[in-house]
């Protein structure tokens, strides 16, 4: 049986590209809706619906678990998901816990969509972990918009970071939480704003750990050879041209692991 990775867009190969390297026999489904991206600064409501239709695509292909490798999904529609269905389903939240973990005297910026920065998930996740009131959050809607359309270097990202992230001073803090899934793909351009006491923190390893664990609590994880198919919103992506492009996302993924 497969295992399907769900994200409103791209930002989801993040988590993919990870599992792929710890799970290399297990066979892949990634969806990305990229019909309704971006979801963040969408009405909740619109946003419930669209994750439902997926999840119903998903669950009809008869996978074994779906990995919601998007923060604002998770934050919008993850608990009505698990009561909906019977199967594994794993959420995402933005890794602030792990981030004052690592460190806990400095600061901690959360950057995420205006969705997940709003949501109650992320109340309830800084009154439960932020103690000592180190965390801030910061929206950065228009990057799922550059990520989508492949545009990960360029003057307008850089000033569209540097703008908002002015107000910061950063020797106060030790990490910057990437609390959207899109954001991988800009840790260079982020590098080069962030003095080198910020480290990064995400939640792709956390996420498919727990996938892990919970396959392996089912006895499902399976000996299978390899393999990943890719839908656009339930559309199988069988375009060379659209196959280059996913390719093209996970590459970049992996010049983007060496930043730390
Ligand atoms: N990649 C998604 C996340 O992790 C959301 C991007 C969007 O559609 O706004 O939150």
């Amino acid at each position: 049986m497969k295992i399907a990775f769900f994200d409103s867009g791209i930002g989801g190969l993040a988590v993919l590209h990870h599992a792929m390297k710890v799970l290399p026999q297990e066979q892949f489904i990634f969806f990305a809706d990229e019909d309704h991206v971006p979801y963040g600064v969408k009405p909740r409501e619109q946003v419930m619906e669209f994750v439902g239709e997926a999840f119903d695509f998903l669950v009809g292909k008869g996978v074994k678990a779906i990995v919601t490798a998007c923060n604002t999904a998770t934050s919008v529609a993850v608990k009505e998901m698990r009561d909906r269905y019977d199967i594994p389903i794993i959420g995402m939240e933005p890794a602030a816990k792990r981030a004052l973990d690592l460190d806990g005297e400095h600061r901690v910026l959360v950057v995420a969509t205006p969705i997940t920065v709003s949501g109650q998930k992320m109340k309830v996740l800084i009154e439960h972990v932020d103690r000592e009131h180190l965390v801030d959050l910061l929206p950065l809607p228009r990057l799922v918009e550059f990520a989508e359309r492949a545009e990960f270097r360029s003057p307008e990202v850089s000033d569209y970071l540097q703008r908002q992230m002015a107000s910061y001073d950063f020797s106060r803090y030790s990490a910057l939480v990437l609390g959207c899934t899109h954001f991988n793909y800009f840790k260079d351009t982020f590098r080069e704003i962030l003095p080198d006491n910020v480290h990064f923190v995400d939640g792709n390893e956390g996420t498919v750990r727990e996938l892990i664990r919970q396959l392996r609590k089912r006895d499902a994880l399976e000996e299978q050879s390899f393999s990943v198919e890719y839908f656009y919103s339930g559309r199988k992506v069988d375009d060379p041209v659209e196959l280059e492009r996913l390719q093209s996302y996970l590459a970049r993924l992996d010049d983007m692991d060496a930043i730390r």
